[in-house]
């Protein structure tokens, strides 16, 4: 739908809410969708200062708005504002996407679905039968474990510099989840037999996150084997040193763009409570990456 022709008095809205926001691809990804499929919504950037997040959160509900993306640093004081939020996104303690159910405003996670989507797409593993580690203990490390242990991965090990921190994560999803999940420092040497023992490896921390291109989460002692899949959410830069050093060692290596892609395809659908078929997300995939390489 070209929108100089088509949008009129029916036009729907959605959006983001952050602070910052204006380097989000989200609109692109969104408004593609919904060209693609011929609806007459369009979706846009709002930026919104912490201080103006309940302000902004009841003029969105006022204007009747079909849903939002929630970004940083709005992903968890968000929760208090709204109607209701679905229990995984209770579970992860996070909420990126907001439905507007008949005038409430209900709070999903898509961010967690869309990594194992990314996983089951493009490295064409599953969950179930893999024994995965993760590395950082943040709010995205929560949310990925939280759907690896829903769709049942064989084990689920944690390690992070600060043993508190993941601990905490594997005591919320014992409790709300009843898996038991592993944690280590990084410095204790069991943490460096289970890495090397893992068939999928996570890198959650922003260690590396451009522009500290030459920063790793791993210490000496640890090393990646050709048999492992390795996946690094970040994706400025494409390639971390951390995915650098596990494709030298043979490792299929991902970033964090079919993550980013999966979560908005998967919001997208929430809003619109339909499904997109493989076909067309393997188009709006293709023109998502070639849009990021820009
Ligand atoms: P997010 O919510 O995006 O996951 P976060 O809550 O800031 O981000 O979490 C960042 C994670 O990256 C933390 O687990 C942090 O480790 P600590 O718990 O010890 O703080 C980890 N992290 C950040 N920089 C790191 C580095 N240089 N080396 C190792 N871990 C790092």
């Amino acid at each position: 739908m070209a929108p100089e022709t088509s949008y009129n008095g029916k036009t729907e809205v959605t959006g983001v809410i952050g602070d910052p926001v204006a380097h989000t691809k989200s609109p692109q990804l969104q408004n593609r969708i919904f060209s693609m499929m011929d609806e007459n919504i369009v979706y846009v950037p709002f930026h919104v200062a912490p201080e103006n997040l309940e302000k902004a959160v009841n003029g969105l509900k006022g204007l009747e708005v079909r849903g939002f993306n929630v970004t940083v640093p709005h992903k968890d004081k968000i929760i208090g504002l709204l109607d209701d939020i679905s229990e995984k996104a209770k579970t992860i303690g996070a909420v990126n996407t907001v439905k507007n159910e008949n005038g409430r405003l209900v709070g999903y996670n898509t961010d967690a679905e869309g990594f194992t989507t990314s996983l089951r797409n493009e490295s064409c593993r599953d969950v179930e039968n893999e024994n995965i580690v993760i590395i950082g203990a943040g709010g995205s490390a929560r949310a990925i474990a939280a759907q690896m242990a829903i769709e049942g991965a064989k084990s689920i090990c944690i390690i992070n510099r600060t043993e508190s921190k993941a601990a905490e994560i594997a005591d919320i999803i014992g409790k709300d989840l009843s898996y038991k999940i592993n944690w280590f420092q990084t410095e204790d040497p069991l943490a460096k037999e289970i890495f090397r023992k893992a068939d999928i490896i996570i890198n959650t921390t922003s260690a590396g996150l451009s522009p500290n291109t030459d920063v790793s989460p791993l210490t000496d002692g640890y090393g990646f084997w050709p048999h492992q899949t390795v996946f690094d959410i970040i994706y400025d830069p494409p390639k971390t040193a951390f995915l650098k050093k596990a494709e030298d060692a043979g490792c299929d290596i991902y970033n964090g763009i079919g993550m980013l892609f999966w979560q908005g395809l998967l919001s997208n659908e929430l809003w619109m409570g339909r499904k997109i078929n493989k076909d067309v997300a393997a188009r709006l995939h293709k023109s998502f990456i070639e849009d990021m390489a820009k």
